[in-house]
C-alpha cells in the first residue's frame, strides 16, 4: 500500500489504508473468534492446532486495530457454554490462555494496551486468574486500545448478574428502584465505562449471536465472513471496516437527506 495514498487518523500510528475512511472508523470493533476447528479439520490437524494459529489471527488483529487508531477491541475467548467441549480441548486452551497472557505481556505494556478479562473468572485456573490479575493491573493505566478478552463470558450471565447486583442494593436502601434506568443498568455490566461497538465481526460463516454482548450490540452494525479465524487477516479486517463504512446508521432514526 502506497503512504501516499494513505491517511492517519488523530489516534492511529500507522496509514489507514486507502479506501478507507478514518474519519469513520469504528471506535470499538468486537470478534466472534470462530471457525478453529473447522480450520484445523481442513488442514487433518487436531482442533486444538486451530486454536494456537487462532492466536496469531488475535495478535495481528489487535496490532492492526490499535496502528490504525480503532479505541477498543473485545474479543469473545471462551464462553460459559464452551465448558461443555471435552476435557482436554478445555484444558488446553486454559494453559494456551496463561502461556500466551505470560509471552505477550512485556508487549502489551509496552505498547500501551490495556488489557482487560471480562467474564466470570472465579472457575479458571488460579495461575490464570493470577496471570490476569497481574496483567490487568500493570496495563491499567495505558494509554492506548483498550483490548477486553471475553473469557468464560456469557452474555445472559452477564445480564442477571447486573440485575442482582442492582436488586441487592435496592434491598439495602441504597437504590431507589425506580431510579433505576438504561445508564446505572449498564454501569454494573462487565463493560462499564466502554461505549457499545460499533461493529460485530462473526467469522467463519455462523449467523448467531452466541451469548456475547447481548445487551452492548443493540445496534452493533455486523459482519459475517466466511474467514475461518485463524485464517483473519489484513485483507479480511480491512472488508470487514470497509463494509461497516457502507452500511447507514440510524439508531431507530430516519435518513437525514
Ligand atoms: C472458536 O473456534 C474458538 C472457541 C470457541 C474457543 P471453534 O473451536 O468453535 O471452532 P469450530 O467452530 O469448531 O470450527
Ligand atoms: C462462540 O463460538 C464462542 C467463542 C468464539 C468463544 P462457538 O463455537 O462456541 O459458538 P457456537 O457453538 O457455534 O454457537
Ligand atoms: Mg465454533
Amino acid at each position: 500500500m502506497s503512504r501516499a495514498l494513505a491517511t492517519t487518523t488523530a489516534n492511529a500510528s500507522q496509514p489507514v489504508p486507502a479506501g478507507l475512511d478514518p474519519a469513520r472508523l469504528p471506535a470499538h470493533v468486537a470478534v466472534i473468534m470462530d471457525g478453529n476447528g473447522r480450520w484445523a479439520k481442513q488442514r487433518n490437524l487436531p482442533r486444538v492446532m486451530g486454536h494456537r494459529e487462532g492466536v496469531e489471527a488475535l495478535k495481528r488483529t489487535l496490532r492492526l486495530c490499535s496502528d490504525w487508531g480503532i479505541g477498543a477491541l473485545t474479543a469473545y475467548a471462551f464462553s460459559t457454554e464452551n465448558w461443555s467441549r471435552p476435557g482436554e480441548e478445555v484444558s488446553f486452551l486454559m494453559t494456551l490462555f496463561e502461556r500466551v497472557l505470560a509471552r505477550e505481556l512485556q508487549a502489551l505494556e509496552q505498547e500501551q494496551v490495556r488489557i482487560r478479562f471480562l467474564g466470570d473468572l472465579e472457575p479458571l485456573p488460579e495461575g490464570l486468574q493470577r496471570l490476569i490479575a497481574d496483567a490487568t493491573a500493570r496495563t491499567a493505566a495505558n494509554t492506548g486500545i483498550h483490548f477486553n478478552v471475553c473469557t468464560n463470558y456469557g452474555g445472559r450471565a452477564e445480564l442477571v448478574r447486573a440485575a442482582r447486583r442492582l436488586a441487592e442494593r435496592c434491598a439495602a436502601g441504597e437504590l431507589d428502584p425506580a431510579a433505576i434506568d438504561e445508564q446505572s443498568f449498564s454501569a454494573e455490566l462487565l463493560t462499564a465505562g466502554e461505549r457499545d461497538p460499533d461493529l460485530l465481526i462473526r467469522t467463519s460463516g455462523e449467523r448467531r449471536i452466541s451469548n456475547f454482548l447481548l445487551w452492548q450490540l443493540a445496534y452493533a452494525e455486523i459482519h459475517i465472513t466466511d474467514v475461518l479465524w485463524p485464517d483473519f487477516d489484513e485483507a479480511a479486517l480491512l472488508g470487514a471496516l470497509r463494509d461497516y463504512q457502507s452500511r447507514q446508521r440510524r439508531f431507530g432514526g430516519v435518513d437525514p437527506c
